[in-house]
Order: C-alpha cells, then sequence, then structure tokens
C-alpha cells in the first residue's frame, strides 16, 4: 500500500495523507541550522549540535509519536484545524505534504479556506523560514484567526529533560513587536539567543506554554485557540513558547501571506547587552530584514533549488529503471548529505543527545558524499583524524559542536582505524588530493602527526594487534558494535557499551581482517603514489600475510568465520549450535579479493544466498540467537529477527552486493540491491513502515514477528554504502588514483544507459551500451573519438569535458 507518490520532476516525495505508518520525514539545512520535520508538521530544530544547541523542544516516546513541532492553527468559526493535520487532528477536505530537498511543503483545507506552508533553512543565514499562504476559495469572506506555536528547548536538550528543579525557573523572554526572544540563560552562560518572528503586526502573543495551552490540555486543544485570544502571556520560568496571534480577513479569491521566521543568533561577549537586561537586536533585526517579503522569501527558495540542482549534477544516470533513477539521481545522494551531516545524532531513532558523531560512521558517511561537496569531506577528515590516539586506536565518538572526542564512550572498537584509511582514501580517489596528508593534526593523546602518519598508525595498530591465529583483536566489538567477545568481564546490569576497553589478548575479528586486506592495499597504494616505496611494500607484505590467515584460520569449509571469541571457540562456523554463519565477513573479504581466485569467494556467496538471504534482504546470520550468550555480549540480547541478531540489517546488504559484483554476476548484485532499496518498497509501505524515500538501519528478519518492518530510518551507513555500490560497482563509475575507471556489473536485461558525473573539475558524459547482454567486462573504450586500452579514462589536467563510450564485452 502507498501512503503517497514520488514527483521526479520535482524532486519531490508527496504525502497524500498524513496517517502514515510512522511519521515520515525531512530534513531542513545543509550546514549549520536544521530543523527535522515530519510529515504533520511535527519535529525540532537546533543550530550546529542536536544535544547543546537545540532550539525547540520535541517531547520524546509520547502519544501520539510525533509530538511537538512548529504548528499553526486556523480558526474558523467553530472550526479549528492545522494544515499538517497535527495537533488537533480535525479531518481536513485535503491535505498534501511535499518532501523535498531541503524543504517542505503542506497544504491543508477546510471549509473553502486552504492554508500553504512552505519551511525551509536559507543557504546563507541560521534560521527557519515558513511562509503560510491561507486562501479564500470560497464565494463568502472569510474571519480567521492564525495562530503559531512552537515550544523552546531550553538549549541543552539532555540537560532539559532531567534537570527540572532548576529549568522550570530559568526560562526568560523578551518582547518586542512581532518578535518572541527566548534569552534563557543569556545573563551567564549564553551569548546566543533565539527568536520567532512574522513579518506583520500581530493581534496578541503568547510565550508561556501553561497560558497557552490552560491546566490539563494538551496542544491538540490550546485554550488560546479554543477561544480565539491571546492572552500576551510572558513567561517567567516554567516552559516559555512562543505563539502569534493573527486576525485575518479574507474576500472571496483573496490570499495572504505571512512569513515566520525561527532564528538563532550569536553575539560577541562586548556586544550581549543594548541595556542592562536587554538583549542586543542588532543582528536579529539584520537577519529578519531579509526575509520581509515573498520576493525575499522566493529569492532564498530559488538559490536552495539551485544549490541541490548543482549539487545532484555532479551524478545524474538515465537507464531503463525508474527506481534506480530516481535513487541515484534525487533520494540516495540526499541521504548522503543528510547522514554527512548528522552522523547518527538527530533522527526521529536517534535522540540527538546521545551519540555524537560515530568515528567509523563518519569516515563512512564520507564514502557517499565525497563527491558532492570534496572541501566540506577533506576539512571532516581532519576533524575525524584528531580523534585518534598516538598508538592508532581512536574514540568512538565525537561532539559535533566541540569536536573533542566523548570519554563517556572512550575507544577499544578495532575497527575504527582502518575506517580513517577509508575515508581518507576516498577522498584521494576522488580529488586526486594528495596534499590533504601533510596536513598536521594532533592525537587526542598528546602529539601530533601528519594525516599521512595517522594513517600509518591506523595500519601499525592491526599490525601490532593480532591475535592468536594471526587475526586482528577485536577489542571490545568491531563494525558489529553488538558482537561483544570480551564483555564476559562485565558486571550484572553494566552496560554493554560502558564497560572499560576490555581488549582481551584471545577474541579475533575475521571481519577486521577483510578490512584490512582492502584498505590496507588503499594504504599501499597511496604510500606508493606519495614514492614511499618501502612502506608500500611492507604494507603489501602485511596484507598478503593477512589475505593467507583469512583463507585459513578464517575459512569455516563453506563460508568465513565471523570470529574466534575470548575462549579461542569459533563465532559464526557450522559447528555452532546458533549464529552459524554471519554476513560481514562474507560481504567484506569478498569485496576485498579474499578467496576470488581460490574459488573460496564464490562458494562464500552462494551460502549467503543459500543460508541468509530472505524476500525483504540478506539477513546478518542465522540461525538466530534464541537465548543470552555472555561470551557473545549484546548481540544476544535482542529478540530474534530483530536489529544485530539476524535483522536484515540494510547497512552490510550493499558490502555482498558489491562482493557479487567483484565476482561479476550482475544479476544477483542488483537483486540485492533491489531487495532494500526503498523506491522498490514502496508498495509494500504497510508492512515496510518507514519512509519510501530513504534507507532504514534495519529491517525485522525472517524470525521476527514483523518480518519486512523497517526501523532506523535515515541516519545509517546504507546510504553511503549503497550509493557506493549501485554508483561505482553496478553502474560502475569508479574514481580511482589513476582517473575514472569504468567497470560496470550489471544485470544482462538492464540495457544501455548514459551517466554525466563530475570528476575532478570536469563533467564526463558516459554512454554505457551492452549489445551482447553480458553482465560485466569492457570490451572497448572511446573517449572523445579515441580508443582507449584498459578501462579507466586518463585524467588530463585542464581538461573540462569529456565524452566516453564504453561498450560491454
Ligand atoms: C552503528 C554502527 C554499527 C552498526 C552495527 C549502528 O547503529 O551506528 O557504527 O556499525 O550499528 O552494529
Amino acid at each position: 500500500m502507498k501512503y503517497g507518490f514520488f514527483d521526479d520532476a520535482s524532486c519531490e516525495y508527496v504525502i497524500t495523507t498524513p496517517e502514515t505508518p510512522l511519521p515520515w520525514i525531512n530534513y531542513l539545512g545543509c550546514k549549520d541550522f536544521f530543523t527535522l520535520v515530519s510529515n504533520t508538521c511535527g519535529g525540532y530544530s537546533f543550530y550546529k549540535d542536536a544535544k547543546l544547541l537545540r532550539l525547540t523542544r520535541y517531547r520524546y516516546n509520547n502519544v501520539p509519536y510525533d509530538n511537538n513541532g512548529q504548528y499553526f492553527y486556523i480558526k474558523d468559526g467553530a472550526d479549528v484545524w492545522n494544515p499538517g493535520w497535527q495537533p488537533v487532528k480535525r479531518t481536513l477536505d485535503s491535505y498534501e505534504c511535499r518532501h523535498g530537498l531541503g524543504y517542505s511543503r503542506f497544504t491543508g483545507s477546510l471549509n473553502q479556506v486552504s492554508a500553504q506552508v512552505l519551511s525551509f533553512v536559507p543557504l546563507n543565514d541560521s534560521c527557519e523560514v515558513s511562509r503560510l499562504v491561507l486562501t479564500n476559495n470560497g464565494s463568502a469572506a472569510k474571519e480567521l484567526s492564525l495562530f503559531s506555536y512552537v515550544e523552546w528547548c531550553l538549549w541543552n536538550a539532555d540537560d532539559d529533560m532531567k534537570n527540572f528543579q532548576r529549568n522550570l525557573s530559568i526560562g526568560e523572554m523578551e518582547i518586542e513587536g512581532s518578535t518572541i526572544y527566548h534569552k534563557t540563560e543569556y545573563r551567564e552562560r549564553r551569548n546566543h539567543y533565539a527568536l520567532y518572528s512574522v513579518n506583520c503586526p500581530v493581534d496578541g502573543f503568547d510565550t508561556s506554554r501553561d497560558a497557552f495551552l490552560g491546566a490539563y490540555r494538551s496542544p491538540s486543544d490550546p485554550a488560546v485557540v479554543m477561544n480565539g485570544k491571546a492572552s500576551n502571556s510572558v513567561a517567567h520560568g516554567w516552559s516559555p513558547i512562543a505563539s502569534h496571534q493573527i486576525n485575518v480577513t479574507l474576500a472571496p479569491g483573496e490570499s495572504r501571506s505571512f512569513i515566520f521566521v525561527l532564528a538563532y543568533v550569536e553575539n560577541k561577549e562586548e556586544e550581549k547587552w543594548e541595556a542592562p537586561g536587554i538583549i542586543n537586536k542588532t543582528k536579529a533585526h539584520e537577519l529578519l530584514s531579509r526575509y520581509q517579503s515573498d520576493d525575499d522569501v522566493e529569492k532564498a527558495y530559488a538559490q536552495l533549488k539551485e544549490y541541490w540542482q548543482e549539487l545532484l549534477s555532479g551524478y545524474q544516470i538515465q537507464s531503463g529503471c525508474e527506481e534506480v533513477n530516481r535513487m541515484v539521481n534525487i533520494w540516495n545522494q540526499y541521504q548522503c548529505m543528510v547522514t554527512f551531516n548528522m552522523s547518527r545524532s538527530a533522527s526521529y531513532y536517534e535522540s540527538g543527545i546521545g551519540r555524537g558523531m560515530g568515528f567509523r560512521d563518519s569516515c563512512q558517511d564520507l564514502l557517499g558524499f565525497v563527491h558532492l561537496i570534496p572541501e566540506r569531506a577533506r576539512e571532516r577528515i581532519l576533524d575525524i583524524a584528531s580523534a585518534q590516539f598516538g598508538d592508532g586506536s581512536t574514540y568512538h565518538q565525537y561532539q559535533p559542536l566541540t569536536k573533542k572526542g566523548n570519554a563517556d564512550i572512550g575507544g577499544g572498537f578495532n575497527d575504527d582505524p582502518l575506517w580513517l584509511i577509508a575515508g581518507t582514501s576516498a577522498y584521494i580517489k576522488e580529488t586526486g588530493d594528495f596534499s590533504i596528508l601533510d596536513e598536521v593534526v594532533t592525537f587526542d593523546d598528546g602529539g601530533e602527526g601528519t594525516l599521512f602518519e595517522h594513517l600509518t598508525r591506523s595500519f601499525r595498530f592491526t599490525v601490532t594487534h593480532k591475535g592468536p591465529h594471526g587475526l586482528p583483536l577485536i577489542g571490545r566489538a568491531d563494525w558489529n558494535d553488538c558482537l561483544n567477545l570480551n564483555c564476559f568481564s562485565a558486571q550484572p546490569g553494566e552496560s554493554f557499551q560502558t564497560f572499560g576497553p576490555s581488549e582481551g589478548p584471545v577474541a579475533e575479528s575475521v571481519f577486521i581482517g577483510g578490512m584490512f586486506v582492502k584498505y590496507g592495499e588503499e594504504y599501499a597504494a597511496i604510500a606508493e603514489s606519495l614514492g614511499k616505496k618501502e612502506i608500500a611494500e611492507d604494507a603489501r607484505r602485511e596484507v598478503a600475510a593477512m589475505y593467507d590467515t583469512l583463507l585459513q584460520a578464517g575459512w569455516d569449509g563453506d563460508w568465513f568465520l565471523r570470529a574466534y571469541d575470548a575462549y579461542g571457540q569459533k563465532v559464526g562456523s557450522s559447528e555452532c549450535e546458533e549464529g552459524q554463519i554471519f554476513i560481514e565477513p562474507q560481504g567484506f573479504c569478498v569485496l576485498a579479493g579474499v578467496g576470488v581466485k581460490e574459488g573460496k569467494a564464490q562458494q562464500a556467496l552462494d551460502s549467503v544466498k543459500e543460508r541468509l538471504d530472505s524476500k525483504y534482504g540478506i539477513m546478518l546470520l542465522q540461525p538466530a540467537y534464541t537465548r543470552y550468550h555472555l561470551e557473545l555480549g549484546e548481540i544476544t540480547s535482542y529478540p530474534p529477527g530483530y536489529k544485530e541478531n539476524a535483522g536484515i540489517f540494510c547497512h552490510n546488504n550493499p558490502w555482498v552486493s558489491i562482493a557479487e559484483t567483484v565476482i561479476g554476476r550482475g544479476g544477483r548484485a542488483f537483486e540485492i540491491y533491489k531487495k532494500t532499496c526503498p523506491a522498490y518498497l514502496e508498495g509494500i509501505s504497510e508492512i515496510h513502515r518507514t519512509e519510501p524515500y530513504c534507507y532504514s538501519q534495519m529491517i525485522a528478519g525472517r524470525d521476527a514477528a514483523t518480518f519486512g518492518e523497517a526501523k532506523n530510518s535515515w541516519l545509517t551507513g546504507t546510504a553511503a554504502w549503497t550509493f557506493v555500490n549501485i554508483s561505482q560497482y553496478i553502474l560502475g563509475i569508479q574514481p580511482s588514483l589513476d582517473g575514472l575507471c569504468i567497470n560496470p556489473c550489471v544485470p544482462a536485461d538492464f540495457g544501455d544507459f548514459t551517466i554525466t558525473r563530475r570528476f575532478r573539475g570536469a563533467v564526463y558524459h558516459i554512454e554505457v551500451k551492452n549489445p551482447g547482454h553480458l553482465e560485466k567486462g569492457v570490451s572497448s573504450l572511446i573517449v572523445d573519438g579515441e580508443t582507449i586500452e584498459g578501462n579507466v579514462v586518463p585524467f588530463v589536467e585542464g581538461k573540462k569535458e569529456y565524452h566516453v563510450t564504453a561498450v560491454m564485452g
């Protein structure tokens, strides 16, 4: 069942009923100011950091599920309604929500009145602009009252939810005409404030939630709106809000627009006050002056649209597959931007207060983002590198505002260091910019080194942390955060995530071994390009040794083992009672090329198909763990079929798909791609439940009661990895150190396709022809009329356009 449709020409998803199975959200903002907005106008805003600089309050774990947002109420006689349906939930005559690239547009109508809200974050200001247009479609005049509503968060969203004895007394407001200022804590530890303004005179306002809602009421029936009369309340403590009342008379056919601005303003210490106790509003006035008229809004909105069009033009495909075109050209790239900005911090499933930027997460997010804005990827790599310790290990997370490692979580995840090589290598392949390697970056525990030195320490960390079989020690966990093989020392009740850096001398990870082969080789290639021959040779020796170890100690007979636990017992083996085969080592070892020439790669992938595949995607492991295993940790704490315990973890499905392209099976690679691809799941939204335009972290596996139900949409490494999979491995346009490589691996019936790809300042127009209906192989490559040997388009400095024809054969 569908709840809307794709409007590809406008790059929008159009939701046609507010009652979607779960809130279907969008992200407004590209850089500093962000708003999460649901299809019923729920959500919240923050500046840079969802934990520390939260502007508006979201009420988690509430009923209805999606609670609090920037709401507009329209009072039309006795009727009160919202253009986005919530919170009043009055049945509307019509409803539509269009989620677009960096904006959302809501249109509701009732009794001949329509209200359209367009919300977006302009490119160059720290604010969200919402233009509401009210239209009288009837034949009689309409007397209406419009009320706006946001609830302020007292900045630190974590403290906001806990420290009531203090927080209920600290709220402070200022009102100036139609602008409501939220200045809690401004007198002492803050130099910023928030504001909510409208571009016309108001007939009243409220800033006290209690006054606005009335006792024992809620945003679904606020007393002020129901009575049609603002109370001009000024909050002192308790829960400050901002609400405007505007009375409007509309003649038949008449429309009026209102421009609301929700903004964040920062003052320098010396310019904090205008008069004792009165905040300096100069910057606020300047900002507001830029959003006063419809023209102003149109201009800023047009700039945003142009920005996105330009960004996405860096990779555009035309193929016979509508779903592929729309995911590649629009939604997958869009989600890559969102995951780059948010890492795993703020979504409807990530509270914005717990997890900041993940080390491994952000490195992987780069893989799908780097082609969009390489300069920002560069900056990010250097930030991430500074969360590394001198011995090559790393903090697992850092806070975006402070860029400091998160000491509560600490480090000890032994895959983390290698992801830094992955991200950096992707950046260099994309840009050819080796100068990043000379940047000097500090180590978190003192000292500094060039980025190349950081990569070297990442590489050496694995080399110097091996276990009894010569495989990498797993530490607290590897990619699979929940495979805690050293956690048997945890005390009852202790969290899996918080106890010490229990590396343990025995537990080993086959997965990290696969990573080491892949990224160790990329490290060697970088060293070679820098003319560091000895380092490259040494690295390749280490990689070769790991390759052999994986095929010996890491091989179970029909597939790759997952690990050895702290007692030296096999994990992910046919000898195990449960959890006999895991997805991660099959995907990663094969995509790294391990076992390809020995025939083991194909055997491993055949085992995946036989044992892990399902109609909704490849499950993480089988058979699911039915009881808790202390020696395996959190993974066995999940009910069978959910999350890492045999759920369909979307993140590593593309690894298997990529692995299939490595052995040339384009049909199977694409079959795997389609199974978790949201655009292909639109028609079963009542089962899948999350947004059909973005990937979710997880789909419940076959063992679950809710097989096929997705969860944790938006913030997942799936976005980057599926984009890498489809754009580089299936469609086959691969940035490499030497230039753009054309290496498609598609189903035999995929047909010809064309791609426009921006690469190192030039535009490549690529045509892939497949007259023989093959799955892999390029027999001829013609670049600007000339036939080229091999399948890499030679890069010519200064050349701005390339016309490339690749014929499969
Ligand atoms: C985390 C990833 C991790 C994955 C598997 C996600 O929630 O963000 O870092 O690799 O779970 O455990």
